[in-house]
């Protein structure tokens, strides 16, 4: 299936995230179904989206004047059927429950036609062995973040029978939606972003379990600390700049080792201070780095300092 063809979108579930789901859609120009249970979620959903589109256009998100076509564009359905049978392309947003999901997709492989591209936003089921459907190569996992309309990663996964086209076309439709879309190489659990919050889950309740910090505390560290350098050295560039023969050892502490860091070490690549670590620096001096990184840092400081974003909203 081109792209090109693609023209109506049917979202399958008005909730948290399939009503901003269907917005990014409408606000790209597709014509949009939202399907769900009951009219009253679906009424709900449209007045959410007509709030999101409003605050959009004050920020100069949205252009003010094209709000009424955007949401002309969207139509609510309580129709499984009807929708399905005029769809090009399927966002399945429905609960993380696997039976729902199963009985969806069971809807959706009689209905849809056997091209139809399913994409489907669970967060940690691995819906390719939860969902028996004709033609498996064209369902996808499309993971959206909350707010939907607003974040703008999009992380994609296929299962073993998804073809090269459908992942591509996920890539093509993403992009065009103005988003970031980012292709696992594998299916794992939970993705790349919510293992990391996994990650910090676990550690964030055992700080709480053993009474170390108060909630207000802990926020205070994060926000006055990584936070600041996430948006500019992520959390893997980060450790070109600590140092990968830092890291190295400290791996080796823990009885570890990371072959990607061993190379880079081995081979005298230590990040920052060698100008290649994990990421290329193309020869620039460690004072030019660290200068263009402090200036980012800064910047983002005044902005937080002056939205008094320390404070618990
Ligand atoms: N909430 C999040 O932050 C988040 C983030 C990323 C992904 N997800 C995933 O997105 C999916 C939806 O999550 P959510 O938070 O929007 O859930 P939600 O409970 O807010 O919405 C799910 C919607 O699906 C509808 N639904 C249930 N069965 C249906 C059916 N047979 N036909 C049509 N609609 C049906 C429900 O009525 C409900 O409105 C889940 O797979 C979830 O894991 C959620």
């Amino acid at each position: 299936m081109n792209i090109n063809e693609i023209k109506q979108v049917m979202v399958v579930g008005a909730g948290t995230m399939g009503h901003s789901i269907a917005q990014v859609y409408a606000q790209s120009g597709f014509d949009v179904d939202i399907v769900d249970l009951k009219q009253e979620l679906l009424n709900k959903a449209l007045n959410k989206i007509r709030l999101n589109l409003n605050l959009l256009a004050d920020y100069q998100r949205v252009p003010s004047d094209e709000i009424d076509s955007i949401l002309s564009r969207i139509h609510l359905s309580t129709n499984l059927k009807v929708a399905a049978k005029r769809a090009d392309y399927v966002v399945e947003v429905v609960s993380e429950n696997r039976e729902i999901k199963r009985e969806v997709y069971s809807q959706l492989d009689e209905y849809c036609s056997s091209k139809i591209i399913f994409a489907s936003n669970t967060s940690e089921l691995n819906i390719f062995k939860l969902v028996d459907i004709n033609n498996p190569e064209r369902l996808v996992i499309q993971h959206w973040f909350r707010p939907a309309h607003i974040i703008p990663l999009v992380e994609i996964v296929a299962g073993r029978k998804t073809t090269p086209e459908v992942v591509d076309l996920s890539y093509n439709m993403l992009k065009k939606l103005g988003k970031t879309p980012i292709i696992l190489k594998k299916f794992t659990n939970a993705f790349i972003v919510n293992k990391i919050q996994q990650a910090m889950n676990s550690a964030i309740f055992g700080l709480l379990l053993k009474g170390i910090a108060t909630p207000e505390e802990i926020d205070l560290a994060v926000k006055t600390s990584f936070s600041l350098r996430l948006p500019v050295v992520g959390v893997v560039q980060n450790l070109d700049f600590v140092g990968l023969d830092v890291i190295s050892d400290v791996l080796k502490n823990m009885g570890l080792e990371l072959s990607i860091i061993k190379e880079r070490v081995d081979q005298g690549h230590y990040g920052v201070k060698t100008s290649k670590g994990l990421f290329d620096y193309s020869g620039r001096s460690e004072e030019e780095i660290l200068r263009k990184k402090d200036e980012k840092y800064l910047k983002i400081l005044k902005f937080l300092e002056e939205l008094d974003i320390f404070e618990p909203v």
